[in-house]
């Protein structure tokens, strides 16, 4: 056991938060209001079991010294100190080894960098590249400043360059430069412009390669390695922080080049997040240095449910939100290169991300039918029940019921209702209309994670194995947990032990462990503690689940059925009836 379990093991997680907060015992687990964000229903869990937390409100979670960094506002190595401390151990210097490892993958990558920018902008085999890029706007000044280089398209250059140097294979292929092969490993940017990722110790940790005009894929990244990890970086935050502390203002564009040329232009206070839907990780980077966001994306943020969460999870920490809008569908790197003064007029007029929801919903739908103003509210509401600020949430409240012309009032109530069920499972189950809606996370979804978590908090006394087969579950990651959780139950009903998490968790694949932790922490309702209400409950929940999947074919197939009237395809609307029959009666009879 190392330093860190022995300090998680002697102190208990539930007295260690207890001493700033008052904790509840709920069930298996104890409550809180969450210290990290504002809320009225409490939504913090903690699990002295497994000794983490998770507010599934701001959804931030870890051990215990991520509380301590999180509340305190410490480094990892202070908390650490002042655990081991608290715990009575003497911590073991900790071995060169792993610090000098760490120097020499950041060393192999920033011989890369240098490598590939020499033959970007001094080497024949770069020509092509730098014509590319200069084609694409970019001067030299931007490619020194970005230091970007350029990848040969070959299997084994970057190879050959960096073990004359004295690296290895394996020290090549653990900071994602190069991927394994039979005769050791070879390239992994090949033929392709490359962008150095660095961080704000402006250390290379890794790079985004460009295919030269088009092919797929377009962009390659660096995998996740013990230097590069895509959740908690941003793209040029190392060159714009002093921009964005300056603006009080942070653009967020998705690639490197909508990035490098906004900077390039004069508008400097800009990051890219990669294409990817942000995350808490970029958040939390963001937050260190101003309180206002600006998005600026291709896709249609409104109608992206990952845009969604991240827009959520930026609200509940604190920050305004707004978006660039660019007509004409085009990127920041298109609009600065037909005119820098066009995005900065765009960035200059972006708009609060509730405002660009309203507008959204109203040109998807129409305000002034039943079925519209229920489809708006259906889809905003849930939204504005996660806005912090109860003044900022009141003027939306407002605006929305001038939109669809109903009492301000009664969007109050439902508001409150949509605050609720998305905090509790059970009660987003008994709200739920029968008929789930595409913007809203299906009801299936909702069902599935309520029955996992339901599973694992069998009642102590029972010895069940559920029967049902994993296809029940339509996500990969719930059938797999599931199979082995029925395994696992097997092993211990046969031997009459109680279900424990620590044993359970000893075999999930370490991907997979933050996904139990919050099933574990998800909280159920205390009645259904006693064996008998789980057992009924679970019941329920796999017949609604069944349900689900047969409504779900069933809207498939009269789909299909109605594609096969317009096409006259007899023979065929024939079997289809027949199968939509057959699935009637099925859901009939479940
Ligand atoms: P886009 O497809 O919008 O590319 O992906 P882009 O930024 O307009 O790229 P250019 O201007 O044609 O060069 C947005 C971002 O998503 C990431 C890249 O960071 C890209 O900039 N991405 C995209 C990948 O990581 N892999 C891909 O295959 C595609
Ligand atoms: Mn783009």
């Amino acid at each position: 056991m190392d330093d860190l379990d022995l300090i998680k093991q002697k102190i208990n997680i539930v007295d260690l938060i207890q001493e700033y907060l008052p904790l509840k015992k709920s069930g298996i687990n104890f409550k809180a209001s969450c210290p990290f964000h504002q809320e009225k229903t409490p939504s913090f869990m903690v699990s002295p079991d497994r000794g983490i937390w998770h507010c599934f409100g701001c959804q931030r979670g870890g051990d215990h010294f991520k509380f301590l960094m999180e509340k305190e506002g410490l480094e990892f190595t202070e908390a650490l100190e002042i655990l081991a401390k608290k715990a009575g151990i003497t911590l073991k210097k900790k071995a060169g080894g792993e610090k000098d490892k760490k120097g020499r993958l950041l060393e192999a990558n920033l011989k890369t960098a240098q490598f590939y920018h020499y033959l970007l902008t001094k080497h024949y085999l770069g020509e092509k590249a730098l014509e590319y890029l200069k084609n694409r706007g970019l001067e030299d000044k931007t490619i020194e400043e970005f230091n970007l280089g350029y990848a040969p398209n070959s299997w084994d250059s970057l190879r050959n360059f960096l073990i004359k140097r004295g690296f290895s294979d394996s020290e090549l292929i653990e900071a994602g430069l190069t991927v394994p092969s039979k005769s050791g490993s070879y390239d992994r940017f090949r033929g392709r412009v490359v962008f150095p990722l660095t961080d704000l110790k402006q250390q290379v940790i890794g790079f985004a390669g460009r295919i030269l005009d088009v092919g797929e894929p377009k962009y390659i990244n660096t995998p996740q390695t013990s230097l590069f990890d895509k959740s908690n970086f941003l793209f040029g935050l190392n060159l714009a922080k002093g921009e964005i502390r300056t603006k009080n203002k942070a653009i967020l564009t998705e690639g490197e080049m909508d990035m490098i040329l906004s900077y390039q232009g004069g508008i400097k206070n800009v990051v890219a997040c990669k294409g990817t839907a942000f995350t808490l990780g970029q958040i939390e980077l963001i937050k260190r240095h101003t309180d206002t966001i600006l998005l600026c994306f291709d896709k249609d943020l409104a109608g992206d449910s990952a845009s969604r969460r991240g827009i959520g999870m930026a609200d509940q920490a604190g920050l305004n939100i707004k978006v660039i809008l660019i007509p004409d569908g085009k990127d920041p790197a298109e609009l600065v290169l037909k005119d820098p003064k066009l995005w900065q007029e765009a960035v200059e007029k972006a708009e609060d991300i509730y405002d660009y929801y309203l507008s959204s919903v109203s040109l998807r739908f129409d305000p002034k039918t039943a079925e519209g103003k229920k489809n708006i509210a259906g889809e905003i509401l849930p939204i504005f029940a996660k806005i912090s600020n109860s003044v900022t949430l009141e003027h939306y409240l407002q605006k929305l019921a001038a939109l669809i012309a109903v009492p301000e009032d009664l969007l109050r109530r439902e508001v409150k209702k949509a605050a609720v069920s998305s905090l509790s499972y059970a009660a987003a189950l008994r709200q739920l209309p029968v008929q789930s809606q595409d913007h809203f996370k299906p009801r299936r979804e909702i069902l599935e994670e309520y029955l996992m978590a339901l599973l694992f908090h069998i009642p102590k006394s029972l010895t069940f194995v559920p029967n049902f087969p994993e296809t029940l579950f339509f996500s990969e990651d719930y059938r797999s947990l599931y199979v082995l959780l029925v395994l696992y139950l097997d092993a211990i009903s046969f031997k009459a032990q109680a279900f424990e998490i620590a044993e359970f968790i000893k075999g999930v694949s370490q991907e997979m462990v933050p996904l139990v932790d919050r099933l574990y922490l998800t909280e159920i309702e205390e009645k259904l503690e006693g064996s008998k209400s789980w057992q009924e409950e679970v019941t329920t929940v796999i017949s609604e689940l069944k349900k689900a999947l047969v409504k779900a074919s069933l809207e498939k197939l009269s789909a299909e059925i109605k594609s096969a009237q317009t096409f006259g395809k007899v023979e065929q609307l024939e079997v289809l009836n027949k199968r939509f029959r057959d699935l009637s009666l099925k859901l009939k009879n479940l």
